[in-house]
């Protein structure tokens, strides 16, 4: 099987791919503060909350795909501001109360969750994406449905939260292949009267 380090090395993920475009259409709202990026890979939305003025960590186990983080970080003038974490996520322990985003796209940590959702500060960010089961033919993503969300988990997932957007559609990934894709951002707060943010249109 190939691994992410040789993904990575031979080109075939895209080496520095733009950000999420749900995330940055919504992080204006976000807190200021401090970020995690989980299963980061080239660290595209890592970079972007760091240029956002956010003190970034980005964690994920390939050292070649940090590597191409490092570089892309560099590149942005946002070197000082990534730490950058070689670790195996399924075990790595989440600091509580730490973060005021947190990112976890395209990979399935739905059973981080728990600790995910405890390392947001109060009113934190929590933003999620990754693959859907889907009757459409898609080209990308993981080749059983075993690691894809089916139909309304993601949402359901994060119903402890106050989730301000939830979308499932077709959409074109960076490297110009079609994907099913669930997207969530959800806050750390409860009850029946909260502010909303103002985000621009799609
Ligand atoms: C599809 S890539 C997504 C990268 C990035 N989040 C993005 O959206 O471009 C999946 C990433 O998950 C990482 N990964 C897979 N299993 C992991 C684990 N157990 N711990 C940490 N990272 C892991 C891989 O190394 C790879 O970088």
């Amino acid at each position: 099987m190939t691994t992410w380090d040789e993904r990575f090395r031979e080109g075939e993920y895209p080496q520095d791919p733009d950000p999420s475009p749900v995330l940055e259409r919504y992080v204006d709202a976000f807190p200021d503060g401090r970020a995690l990026d989980v299963a980061t890979g080239t660290g595209r939305n890592a970079v972007f909350l760091a240029a956002e003025g956010y003190a970034v960590d980005a964690v994920d186990q390939s050292r070649e795909g940090l590597r191409i983080a490092r570089a892309n970080a560099a590149e942005r003038g946002v070197a000082d501001a990534v730490e950058f974490v070689q670790a195996d996520v399924q075990s790595y322990g989440f600091p509580a109360e730490t973060y005021e985003v947190i990112t976890v796209s395209f990979y399935r940590a739905v059973d981080r969750f728990p600790d995910l959702k405890e390392a947001l500060c109060p009113g934190g960010y929590f933003f999620v994406q990754h693959h859907l089961r889907s009757t459409d033919p898609t080209q990308s993503g993981p080749s059983t449905d075993r690691y894809r969300f089916a139909a309304n988990e993601l949402l359901h997932a994060c119903l402890d939260l106050t989730v301000v957007h939830y979308d499932e559609r077709t959409e074109t990934r960076p490297d110009g292949r079609t994907a099913a894709v669930a997207t969530v951002v959800a806050r750390k707060t409860t009850g029946p009267r909260q502010p909303y943010p103002r985000v621009p249109a799609e």
